[in-house]
């Protein structure tokens, strides 16, 4: 059966900013279960800071932390992923290192920006070219989007999806993060929304999150948001 899939992890130990340690991961994962996740993509950093990170690798480490899960008797299943920073010169990346979610036809993409840049619109075009879909995780942490919400609209003009983090909707009520998250959820902007689990200390208000959107826009939209669209991302061999 197939509840909450998790678009947006940084489950896998000891890769990026995330989980730590093995213990960390099933931490979180045990979490992600307790509020109705069966799924979790995980989705690493794709910075030329972390090594490592390819298309062969990430489902090597998943399927390694899956057997942890598994001895733990936490059932969640992991799939393979990576989170790419836009950034001047991404289009250099090697094809190895682009790890969509599934290893199908959607790449979760972030870019931290003041103002959005050029470039950005243009590296949607190269990943679009090689048929990929864009989802572009957390606008609502974006600078450029906090001054300017209308952007989101230009987004999906380009053709990207948007994914919204959870943890967004439990900061203070008058943080710009939350105050962008719950309008964007109100006029329906978001595809997705995810964890972006990194750690068990910040897990816990992820989770608040949850419940806030719950509050917001009732448990059937939520469930659209964290299970029915993110089943579409899943290719078919895991379903
Ligand atoms: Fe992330």
């Amino acid at each position: 059966m197939i509840g909450r899939i998790d678009v947006h992890s940084h489950l896998l130990p000891g890769v990026d900013d995330g989980c730590k340690t093995v213990e960390e991961s099933v931490a979180c994962a045990k979490v992600l279960v307790e509020n109705g996740y069966t799924h979790a993509f995980c989705t690493p950093h794709i910075w030329q800071k972390y090594a490592g990170i390819s298309r062969s690798s990430v489902p090597l480490m998943c399927a390694q932390l899956q057997k942890e899960l598994d001895a733990a008797q936490v059932p969640l299943k992991l799939l393979p992923g990576g989170e790419l920073n836009i950034f001047l010169g991404v289009d250099k990346t090697p094809a190895d290192e682009i790890v969509p979610l599934g290893l199908g036809k959607y790449m979760l993409v972030d870019i931290w920006a003041a103002t959005l840049p050029p470039f950005f619109e243009e590296a949607v075009q190269w990943l679009h070219a090689m048929g990929l879909e864009v989802v572009l995780a957390h606008p609502e942490r974006m600078r450029a989007v906090q001054d300017e919400p209308d952007l989101v609209d230009y987004f999906q003009s380009l053709g990207i999806y948007l994914q919204g983090n959870l943890q967004c909707f439990a900061d203070e009520p008058d943080a710009h993060t939350r105050k962008c998250a719950e309008k964007f959820l109100l006029d329906g902007k978001y595809f997705m929304l995810g964890s972006d689990t990194h750690s068990p200390e910040s897990i816990d208000g992820r989770m608040k999150g949850l419940q806030r959107v719950n509050e917001l826009i009732g448990f059937a939209e939520t469930f659209v948001l964290t299970r029915d669209n993110p089943q579409k991302l899943l290719p078919e061999a895991f379903l």
